[in-house]
């Protein structure tokens, strides 16, 4: 699958909620700072909006320009198109360097990331003292008694075409390794849940299938799941087409500090460091079953074929 395309990243941003103003709000009391917030798969700047509240200048990336060029726009949120040949090097240098960042959001976003690769930066630019990371993602939506058991069949029928990066969204990051100390706010393993508030119109709805991967991605094996049979149903659920209806979608959220290592020399401190990842309580109940080498070339295969969708 590659990036959104135009028409997608189109219905994107017409469907796909901003979030709570109380979150960015709880979140920033917590950081020593408020001077740099990097929203990372920023999509067309959800997060980067809310941000923009709390810090003075927000930093916003993603690797699909589609998005991009329909992002929000701000004074204070610069946007950047970073493509996957970046170096670690040179996105270090473009979100702000090294020790810079107050706070780092990833939302609806981590899981498509490199984890090993993304963690690495975030601990290079979040600032030791008071930076904090923040990741979360939605899954379920709750729109009325006629249409959810309907989205609830939808949602079962995609489970042949689900994928590692898709299971780490649909089981709420509870597997997701998340090497950052909690700061009370979720932490590895147990993110906290919570709702986020929604207005969507039918066609908003119908927009939002046509960007959620799960359907995407069987239509990629020649599955439509969305097909005219389902809208048909659908819209029979909704009753007055044109009616806005207040929707809830229920988010998993994790935040986090940098781990303070306890160094007894220098070198067990740097090999501490780069271990990080491998050390979670997650990470380690990951590494007790090694996947296979076929596995693992199933795993680098859809990798490489979603890492730019949502
Ligand atoms: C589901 S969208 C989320 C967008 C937005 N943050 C939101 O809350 O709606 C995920 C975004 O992550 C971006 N993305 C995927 N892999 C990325 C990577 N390695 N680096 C930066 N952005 C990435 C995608 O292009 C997409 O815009």
């Amino acid at each position: 699958m590659a990036a959104l395309s135009e028409k997608e990243a189109e219905a994107y941003l017409d469907a796909r909620p901003r979030y709570p103003m109380d979150w960015y709000k709880k979140i920033a009391a917590q950081t020593q700072d408020h001077k740099f917030a990097w929203d990372v798969g920023t999509g067309s700047g959800q997060a980067a909006i809310g941000l923009v509240e709390h810090y003075e200048n927000v930093v916003a990336t993603d690797i699909n320009e589609a998005q991009l060029k329909r992002a929000v726009k701000h004074s204070r949120i610069s946007y950047h198109h970073t493509p996957k040949n970046m170096s670690e090097d040179e996105v270090v240098a473009l979100v702000g360097g090294e020790n810079s960042i107050d706070l780092i959001v990833a939302a609806q976003a981590v899981h498509f990331f490199d984890l090993t690769t993304f963690y690495n930066i975030a601990k290079r630019v979040l600032r030791k003292e008071g930076g904090l990371i923040a990741i979360w993602v939605y899954n379920d939506i709750i729109i009325s008694p006629e249409v959810d058991p309907i989205m609830k069949r939808l949602v079962d029928s995609t489970l042949p075409f689900r994928t590692p990066i898709m299971n780490l969204a649909f089981d709420s990051y509870k597997t997701l390794p998340f090497p950052f100390k909690s700061v009370g706010m979720g932490s590895e393993g147990k993110p906290v849940t919570l709702d986020i508030q929604h207005k969507l119109s039918l066609k908003g709805f119908i927009g939002f299938l046509r960007s959620w991967q799960p359907a995407m991605k069987a239509k990629e094996q020649g599955v439509e799941l969305v097909n005219e049979d389902l809208r048909n149903k659908f819209e029979e659920a909704w009753g007055d087409e044109n009616q806005v209806k207040d929707v809830f979608y229920k988010a998993h959220m994790i935040v986090g500090k940098i781990k303070e290592v306890k160094c007894e020399s220098e070198q067990v401190c740097k090999d501490g460091n780069k271990d990080l990842l491998h050390q979670t309580e997650v990470g380690r109940k990951q590494e007790r079953r090694q996947p296979s080498d076929e596995e693992n070339r199933q795993i680098k295969k859809q990798n490489t074929s979603e890492d730019e969708a949502c």
